[in-house]
């Protein structure tokens, strides 16, 4: 099938790509002249694993173009995914419908009959309906303009995964026509078992805001647990264990620490919130406001705590930040908590370095007064606090003892809840993981011997 993908970010360029790759004849459009070059040449504007391979592939092919220019996308599709931003507007919650309006109705004055525009941006519910009518407005005389709802949950990190083996297809369409169509653009996909769910366009926009919601408040309640386990002097972490061990409660996006960012769940959760108040059923979305209270509050509970642990101000202090992007495997920092913190400490007149094994360019665009370092061992030297903010698997395999003598004090924030604590201890660190208030030893699992147990109780006694 003709297939255009209009606009190639984290989710369109994947989108694109993963169109091609299952056969279909693709235009990916933007307006940044500079992205689409580089895509052209089969280059991914930005870090995502299995995404460089897939573009080489699908580009080399020719079942994969580029062009800025929507008018011709218009002239050449049958199916226009729209995958541009909805970011959160400067001024209030909701989010900003610019760029999907501008983009549909660009692509109106230029559809072609039978065409079918379908939405994957995240969207506040009525969109679809409104877009339609917009498009109606301005396509040429003649073309009954069709819009299909077909929200994208991709993880970024695992955005190719998620494009070619999604766990779930949703078609938000309003006539038989345009599901036929879907069915057809991901025949493959669904001939290998993917479950579909064929709905409305209000449904299909409401699961992808609700998923969004759920995940977000599934992190802000292990969060909320956290605080009051750092208040008692409990584990998050076995707690997040034992409850998780309940079907019906799950262990997956029950870890506790800095909280979420990203260009998608905070935004979305704020938009979401803000679309209720305008329908009348703020009260229902009311908990959201909490959900995003508590992610906040975790960014400046690590800011808190940095400053316990130096003796009450960071003013001067040298703090090494472990991770600049929101989530390890991706390069993006947009509502990075990591960077967040960094800026923070900095701004409170710590001397902050920042290591990210894929994010420093990115990082240093928006906060370009920090320092970088190109390794970890670089990032420690002098360092009088190391604070762990972003769960790449580099920093969770890093062995402590190679930084012992490079660092000024042994003393490390997790805010990821990932560090192997007992290493960390063992090479001589004071670890502070978040909603793991430091507790005696016998409290600890890994130190369930008994002999040593009594004999610390009695030293204490
Ligand atoms: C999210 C949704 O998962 C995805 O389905 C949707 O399409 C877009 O938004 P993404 O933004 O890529 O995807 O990140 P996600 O994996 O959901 O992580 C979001 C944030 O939550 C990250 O900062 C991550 O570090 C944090 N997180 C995740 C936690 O703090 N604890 C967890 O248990 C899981």
């Amino acid at each position: 099938m003709r297939i255009t993908v209009i606009g190639t970010g984290y989710l369109g360029a994947v989108h694109a790509a993963g169109m091609a790759a299952l056969g279909h004849d693709v235009l990916g459009v933007d307006s940044d002249p500079s992205k689409i070059a580089a895509l052209q040449q089969g280059h991914a504007p930005f870090f995502e694993p299995g995404l460089p391979e897939l573009l080489h592939e699908t580009v080399a092919s020719g079942r994969l173009r580029f062009t800025t220019s929507i008018a011709q996308a218009a002239a050449f599709g049958e199916v226009h995914f729209v995958c541009v931003g909805t970011p959160q507007k400067a001024d209030s919650d909701s989010a900003d419908m610019r760029f999907v309006d501008a983009v549909v109705a660009e692509l109106a004055r230029g559809l072609t009959p039978g065409s079918l525009i379908v939405g994957k941006s995240t969207v506040p519910v009525g969109t679809a309906r409104r877009l339609r009518e917009l498009a109606q407005e301005l396509a040429p005389t003649g073309v009954d303009v069709r819009v299909a709802w077909n929200p994208e949950f991709l993880r970024e990190g695992f955005a190719v995964e998620d494009t070619l083996s999604p766990d779930r297809l949703v078609f938000g369409v309003d006539d038989a026509d345009s599901e036929g169509i879907l069915r057809a653009v991901y025949s493959s996909i669904l001939d290998g078992g993917t479950p579909s769910f064929t709905t409305d366009l209000e449904t299909a926009e409401l699961v992808k805001v609700a998923a969004n919601s759920f995940l977000a408040m599934k992190i802000s309640f292990i969060n909320a647990m956290a605080e009051v386990c750092e208040t008692v002097g409990a584990d998050v972490t076995t707690l997040a264990d034992a409850i998780g061990q309940d079907a019906r409660i799950g262990r997956r996006f029950l870890n506790a620490g800095v909280g979420f960012g990203g260009g998608c769940l905070g935004k979305d959760i704020r938009a979401f919130r803000a679309r209720g108040e305008e329908l009348g059923v703020g009260k229902a979305l009311e908990f959201l406001g909490t959900v995003d209270a508590v992610n906040q509050r975790r960014r400046n509970r690590v800011l808190e705590l940095a400053a316990e642990l130096l003796g009450g101000d960071v003013r001067g202090r040298r703090i090494t930040i472990l991770g600049a992007a929101f989530k390890p495997n991706s390069d993006d920092v947009r509502d990075s908590p990591a960077l967040f913190v960094a800026r923070a400490l900095h701004d409170r007149g710590a001397l902050v370095t920042v290591h990210d094994p894929a994010a420093v360019e990115n990082a240093r665009r928006i906060a370009p007064h920090l320092s970088y370092a190109q390794s970890t061992v670089q990032a420690s030297i002098g360092a009088e606090l190391l604070v762990h903010l972003t769960e790449w698997d580099e920093y969770r395999e890093l062995d402590p003892s190679i930084l012992n003598d490079l660092v000024s004090a042994r003393l490390v924030i997790d805010g990821r809840n990932q560090l192997d604590v007992d290493a960390w201890n063992a090479a001589g660190w004071s670890v502070h993981a978040l909603g793991r208030a430091p507790a005696p030893a016998w409290n600890t699992p890994s130190s369930l011997d008994m002999a040593a147990l009594s004999a610390e109780k009695e030293a204490v006694a």
